[in-house]
Order: structure tokens, then sequence, then C-alpha cells
């Protein structure tokens, strides 16, 4: 007999793949839990570092942990070789398929890629958030033609990035508001990409498979390739006037209004509230942003009324991606980045749920519903 199987789930809508202690989503409540912290509680309290320390021990780390951490990453820092060349190579690629090129190089700097040890597994967390900005920052100076400017071990991760970026001593405020925003987005229960980071996991692959499968997967416009069209809308619709016409044209034609919905919130996304004050924030310290800021609080009322009329009972509210456009534009960093740096705040993420599968060590394999046709035939033609 075959095993009972359950009617398919439209996109597994509603589906527990797994048991996780490392984040919860309450999408009624807009509650987004991370390592038993409200988000709030967490986001602007603690590092990028110690949060990424939170999700793979299970607690914040002391003081002596923090800086032990904080000298393994910094001497982590630099790039191979090989995955120097490819980032070259890649120069002219978007910045997301050139880290998830670059990641997927890094095996080789590993003294036993197959090793899915809990040591090992430790050991290639903490490269992989070390280099993930590394990576993104030689990419984007090489993209503008300039020399990659070699990292400093005196910096925390936020910093270090944005002064391998610009080659100056990076602004407090802005080092902040990167190091919040990686915090935000560092983990976030069963999205696409973290789901896919723990199927390949599941088949005991490695920690540098599963993070490379996971960028694949985020780089979508539907997952973490949001953030960009958001700009170019606020860019396009340009003043306050436009919003509600721009707005209205848009889903007459069929097409999605980025930053906004969200498969399982059906309040506004608790990382939106954090980011937004990130955001306003940047924008005391430059005109140029707080009037994009202000523009954008203008565009966001109006999407919800208008969403609220064109689609209604769908309850689609802001989503985290439409203020990360404005805290990573203030950054002074181009659209075609974004999706790569949530790379470099979720990576943390991945790495936890590859841990915690590993040590689940039970292979993730759904089953499918077969809806195509039966009992066909070959028919030999002759000649
Ligand atoms: N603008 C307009 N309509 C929308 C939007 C939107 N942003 N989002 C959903 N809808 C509509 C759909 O057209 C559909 O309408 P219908 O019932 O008339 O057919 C209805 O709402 C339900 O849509 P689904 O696609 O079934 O909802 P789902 O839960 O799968 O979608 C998603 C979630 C993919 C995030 C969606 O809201 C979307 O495309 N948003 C825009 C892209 C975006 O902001 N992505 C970032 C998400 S956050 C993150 O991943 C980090």
């Amino acid at each position: 007999m075959s095993n009972p199987v359950t009617p398919a789930r439209r996109g597994l809508d509603g589906v527990v793949a797994a048991q996780t202690r490392l984040s919860h989503v309450d999408g009624q409540a807009g509650e987004l839990i991370i390592g038993g912290f409200e988000l709030k509680n967490l986001a602007g309290h603690v590092s990028f570092e110690e949060a990424a320390w939170l999700l793979w021990h299970g607690s914040l780390p002391g003081k002596a942990e923090l800086d032990g951490m904080r000298r393994e990453i910094a001497g982590q820092r630099g790039l191979p070789e090989s995955t120097l060349r490819v980032v070259q190579d890649a120069v002219k690629a978007p910045p997301i398929d050139a880290l998830r090129m670059a990641c997927a190089t890094l095996s080789l700097d590993v003294a036993n890629p197959d090793d899915i040890s809990p040591a090992a597994d430790a050991q290639d967390a903490m490269m992989l958030m070390a280099r993930f900005p590394t990576i993104v920052a030689v990419h984007t100076r090489l993209a503008m033609g300039q020399k990659p400017i070699a990292p400093r071990s005196d910096l925390g991760l936020a910093a270090n990035f944005l002064y391998m970026v610009s080659g100056r001593e990076p602004d407090p405020i802005a080092a902040r508001a990167l190091d919040t925003y990686w915090v935000t987005v560092i983990d976030h229960g069963m999205n696409a990409s973290t789901f896919t980071a723990r199927v390949i996991a599941s088949t005991r692959s490695d920690m540098v498979s599963a993070v490379t499968g996971a960028i694949g997967a985020l780089k979508g416009p539907l997952h973490g390739g949001a953030p960009g069209p958001v700009l170019d809308m606020l860019k396009e619709i340009r003043t306050a006037e436009n919003a509600e016409p721009w707005l209205r044209r848009e889903l007459a034609e069929g097409r999605r209004l980025m930053g906004f919905g969200h498969r399982v919130y059906k309040v506004r996304d608790p990382r939106a509230e954090v980011l937004s004050h990130v955001a306003e924030e940047m924008g005391r310290a430059h005109l140029e942003d707080r009037q994009l800021f202000d523009l954008a609080r203008h565009v966001e009322q109006t999407a919800l009324r208008v969403l609220d009329d064109v689609k209604p009972g769908r309850n689609l509210r802001t989503n985290v991606e439409f203020y990360t456009a404005l805290v990573l534009q203030s950054l002074g960093l181009q659209p075609r980045t974004f999706v790569a740096m949530f790379a470099c705040g979720r990576v943390a993420g991945w790495c936890a749920h590859v841990i915690e599968q590993h040590a689940e060590d039970h292979l993730i394999r759904p089953q499918s519903e077969y809806i195509g046709p039966r009992g066909l035939t070959v028919e030999r033609r002759a000649g």
C-alpha cells in the first residue's frame, strides 16, 4: 500500500516544514521573535555579530566570547585568490549573482568541505559571515572601475563594509544603520531561501552548498529582490500628487506594488517598523534622504488605501523591503546591490538553520500530486 498523501497546498502555504528555536513569525499579531527576543528589543540594541552568536549558540555572547568572535571574523575577512578571481570575472554581473558564484568557491578554502560536524559548521558559518560583505564591497568597487580596498581589522562588520566601499572613515550613524538593518533581516522563519538551505542541508550536504543554493532563492523579486524596484517606484512617482494615479495605473495594468504584501504577515511587517525609524534617522542627516523619506511615507499611506480599494480582503500591508530601499540608498548604495546586502545579513540565519538541520538529520522530501495523463503507450513508427 502506498503512503497516504495529503492534498497539495499551493506554495506549501500554512505547512509547517520544521521545528526551530531560531525565529518565529506571527503574521496576525505582526510579531517577529528572534532567539527568544522580540525584534524591537533586539534591533538597535545588539550588534549584528551578537545577534549571529545568539542564533548560533542560543544566548547572547559574554564580553570574552564577543571579543573572540570579532577577532576571528576580522581575521577571516580577506578573500582567497580563487574567490577574488571569480568576483573580478563577474564584474558586469548583478552583485547577487557575483555573490552566489563567489560563495560557491569558498569551499576551496575549507580543509574538508564535506565535514558537517558541529565544529566544522561553526567555522564555516563564521567564515561566510566574515567574507560576504568583503565580496560585495570588492564587487561594488570593481563595478565602479575602482581598485578594491583591503579590509580593516579594527572595525565591526558593518563599519568595515562601508569603509571598503568608500575608502573613508565610516560615519557612525551610517554604520549603526547598516548594523541595525542586518540584525533586522537576520532570520525570518521558514522563508523561501531558508527553506532552500534546510532542504540542501537535510541531504547531509555541506554549509557552503546550502548557503549557495539559498542565495539563488533569495534573489527573486518575490523574495529579496523587491527593494531595488521600490526605489525605482519612488523615483518614478517623484511627487506626492503623482502617487495615487501612478499606483492605480500599476494595479490596473496587472502589476504588483513592490514592498507590499506578504505570505505570512497580514498586518504591517514589524521589520518595516524598525527600518522606517532607521530611514528617518538617516533622513535627519541629509536633506535629499529626508525628502525621499517624506515621499515614501506618503506613498506608503496612499498605497495601503489604494490596495484596500483595488484588492479588498487581501490585507496587503507594508513589508520589510519598502524601508530597506530607503535605508540602503541613504548609505550611498546602488539598487542593484540591495539584494546582495540582504544576503550579507541573512547569511547568519541561513547558517544557523543549516546547523539546526544537520543536528536534526532528517531528509526533507515532500511529495507531488501528479496531474498528468496516464496509460499512454509508445507506438513504434515504421522506418
Ligand atoms: N501588489 C498588488 N497585488 C498584490 C500584491 C502586491 N504587492 N501582493 C499580492 N497581491 C495580490 C495578488 O495579485 C493576488 O490577487 P488576486 O487574489 O486578485 O489574484 C492576492 O493579492 C494574493 O496574492 P498571492 O500571490 O497569492 O499572495 P502571496 O502570499 O503568495 O504573495 C508576495 C506574497 C509574493 C510577497 C506578494 O505579496 C508580492 O508579490 N509582493 C510584492 C513583492 C515584494 O514586495 N516582495 C518582498 C516580500 S518580503 C520578503 O520576501 C523579504
